[in-house]
C-alpha cells in the first residue's frame, strides 16, 4: 500500500505571470479553497497519510494555509461564530516541507523527496492538474496494488496539444493498462502516441536513481520524464487512462471551467 506522497510546488508559474510574481499559482483560489487543497483532498482520498510539498523561497503562503490557525478559532468562538470553525479546517494529514534551492526543475524536486520515502513505492502529484470525478490517484493505486510496478496516469489528447505534455507509447494490456516502452518530454514532431502524462504517478525507489544521473534535458531542467525513460529499462512501467475530468490551471480557460464545474454540481 503506498502511504507517502510527494507535491512538486517549487516552480515559477511563468504560464500564469504576472500574478504569479506574488501567488503561488498553488494559491490560486477554487470556489474559496487553493488550488493545492483538492490535491491535497485527492491524495487523502487515495489513501495517502503523509504528504511531502516541495516548496522554493517565494512559497511560504502554502505552508501558512495548511498550518492551525489557532488565533482565529480562539477569535471565531470568542465572538460567537463557532458555525465558521468548519470553514478554517484543512485535510487531516501529516504535511512536511523542503526547499528546492535552485528551480532546476520537476525531476530534481522529486529527488528532494528521498530522504522522505525511502526505498518505499510512493506516489507524486502535480499541483496544476486538478481532477473531478474519481480521485486519478485512487486509480493508479488499484494499478500499483495488482502489479507492484511503477503507474503514470494518461489522457487522450488532441493532436495540437501533445507538444505541451510528456507523451507514451505503450501496448494495451489485457488489463485494460498500456505497457509503456516510451515516453518523450514535450515532442516538438512525431508524438509516440495521442496519450499524455496528466499529472499523477507512482514510482518505486529506482527512480530516484536515475534522476541523480540525469543531465537537464527539455528546457535545461533536470526532466522526471527522462528519469522514467531511464527506467523504462529496466523496470515495468504502466499507464493507465483517468476516468475523471482534468483541468489545467495554468490554462485561464480550463481555470475557470473548473470553477464553473464545481459550482454546477
Ligand atoms: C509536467 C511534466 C509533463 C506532464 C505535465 C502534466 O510538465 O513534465 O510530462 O505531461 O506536467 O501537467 P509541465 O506542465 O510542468 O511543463
Amino acid at each position: 500500500m503506498i502511504k507517502k506522497a510527494v507535491i512538486p510546488a517549487a516552480g515559477y508559474g511563468t504560464r500564469s505571470l504576472p500574478i504569479t510574481k506574488v501567488i503561488p499559482k498553488e494559491m490560486f483560489p477554487i470556489c474559496g479553497k487553493p488550488a493545492i487543497h483538492y490535491v491535497v483532498e485527492e491524495a487523502v482520498a487515495s489513501g495517502i497519510e503523509e504528504i511531502l510539498i516541495v516548496i522554493s523561497r517565494t512559497k511560504n503562503l502554502i505552508m501558512d494555509y495548511f498550518d492551525h490557525s489557532l488565533e482565529l478559532e480562539a477569535f471565531l468562538e470568542r465572538v460567537n461564530k463557532t458555525h465558521l470553525l468548519k470553514k478554517t479546517k484543512v485535510p487531516n494529514v501529516h504535511i512536511q516541507y523542503v526547499r528546492q534551492s535552485h528551480a532546476k526543475g520537476l525531476g530534481d524536486a522529486i529527488s528532494l523527496a528521498k530522504p522522505f520515502t525511502g526505498d518505499e513505492a510512493f506516489a507524486v502529484l502535480l499541483p496544476d492538474d486538478i481532477f473531478l470525478g474519481t480521485p486519478a490517484l485512487s486509480e493508479l493505486m488499484e494499478v500499483h496494488e495488482k502489479h507492484h510496478s511503477n503507474v503514470i496516469a494518461v489522457k487522450e489528447v488532441a493532436a495540437e496539444h501533445l507538444k505541451d505534455y510528456g507523451v507514451i507509447k505503450g501496448r494495451l494490456t489485457v488489463d485494460g493498462v498500456y505497457d509503456i516502452s516510451d515516453i518523450v518530454e514535450k515532442p516538438v514532431s512525431n508524438p509516440p502516441s495521442n496519450l499524455a502524462v496528466t499529472g499523477r504517478y507512482i514510482f518505486t525507489s529506482s527512480i530516484y536513481r536515475k534522476l541523480n544521473d540525469l543531465h537537464p534535458g527539455t528546457g535545461g531542467e533536470i526532466q522526471l520524464t527522462d528519469a522514467i525513460r531511464d527506467v523504462l529499462g529496466s523496470e515495468k512501467c504502466l499507464a493507465r487512462i483517468s476516468s475523471g475530468e482534468r483541468f489545467d490551471i495554468g490554462k485561464e480557460e480550463e481555470y475557470i471551467k473548473l470553477i464553473q464545474s464545481i459550482n454546477q454540481a
